[in-house]
Formats: structure tokens, C-alpha cells, sequence
């Protein structure tokens, strides 16, 4: 598992929750990012890399855990380690049991690719955090602005 540091947040950005568990709220958080991310008026190829990251990272928040507890979406603006502006998308999700584990790209493969993309999109700056009292954990990622 990724222990990377959490980027610092630097300003509120948006938290959506998601509770029903349902796949089509995966098109309605990103739906939710893009209008967000367009609206403070990122370039166009940050606000496709933050539609892509939030879809991988709330399909795998569906697809893997057990049951319609759904998932919560956070998405807001950080300042990265190089001191430059990023945008961090962080997803909830209730199963503190498993965690994120990007494999091995295999292209021939159906599945198993939605890691390796986020990881490329962000350069290798996501991660995973359990939360505290086992109330699941969660899954960020945060893409660079420049
Ligand atoms: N939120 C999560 N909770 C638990 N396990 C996760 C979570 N996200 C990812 N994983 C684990 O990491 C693996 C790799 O995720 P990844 O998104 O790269 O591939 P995938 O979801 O299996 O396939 P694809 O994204 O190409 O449809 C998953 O198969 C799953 O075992
Ligand atoms: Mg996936």
C-alpha cells in the first residue's frame, strides 16, 4: 500500500456524500467535480484528469465493498510538496478490511487498470488513510495544475 502524505488543503472545495451506493452516483460525483473544477476555472486537462480520478476511485469505492454503504466524495484545491497548486479528490468508503493495491499493468487483462492510471495522472501522489474508531478509510489522489 501507498503511504504517501496527504497533500495540505488550501481551500474548502466540495464534499458530496453518496449514500445509497447506487453506480450511477459515480456519474453524478463526477458530474459534481467537473462542475466544480470548471467553475474555479482550471485548465481543461486538469478538469478531464480530476473526471477521470474521481471515476476510478469511486467505482473501486462501489465494487469493493461489501453491501450499499456507499461513499462520500471530497474534492478541493492543495498545494503539492513542490509548493505548486494541485487539485486532491478523496473518496470515503466504509471497509477499513482492504485497501487500495495498484497491480501490475496487464493490457490484455478485462480489469485492474484503474490504479495505474490514477497513479500516472497524479505522478504517483495518492494514498490510502484508515480512518480512526473503524470508520472505513479513504482513497486520495491529487492531480498537478501545471
Ligand atoms: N476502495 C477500495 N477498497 C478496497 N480495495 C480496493 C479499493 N480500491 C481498489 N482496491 C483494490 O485494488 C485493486 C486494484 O484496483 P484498480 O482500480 O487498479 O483495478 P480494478 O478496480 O480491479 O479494475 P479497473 O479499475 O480496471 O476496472 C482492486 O481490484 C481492489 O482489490
Ligand atoms: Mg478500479
Amino acid at each position: 500500500m501507498i503511504t504517501m502524505e496527504k497533500p495540505k488543503k488550501i481551500a474548502p472545495g466540495i464534499f458530496r456524500p453518496y449514500p445509497g451506493g447506487a453506480l450511477t452516483d459515480v456519474r453524478r460525483a463526477r458530474a459534481a467535480a467537473e462542475d466544480w473544477a470548471g467553475g474555479e476555472g482550471y485548465p481543461s486537462g486538469v478538469v478531464d484528469s480530476v473526471a477521470l480520478v474521481i471515476t476510478e476511485l469511486c467505482t473501486n469505492a462501489l465494487r469493493c465493498v461489501a453491501g450499499a454503504a456507499g461513499f462520500a466524495a471530497l474534492v478541493y484545491p492543495v498545494e503539492l510538496p513542490s509548493g505548486a497548486a494541485g487539485v486532491c479528490v478523496e473518496i470515503w468508503d466504509a471497509d477499513p478490511e482492504h485497501m487500495p493495491e495498484q497491480q501490475e499493468p496487464d493490457f490484455a487483462a478485462e480489469s485492474g487498470r484503474g490504479l495505474f492510471i490514477v497513479n500516472n495522472l497524479t505522478g504517483g501522489l495518492w494514498g490510502a488513510q484508515l480512518l480512526a474508531y473503524n470508520k472505513g478509510k479513504t482513497v486520495w489522489a491529487a492531480i498537478p495544475c501545471t
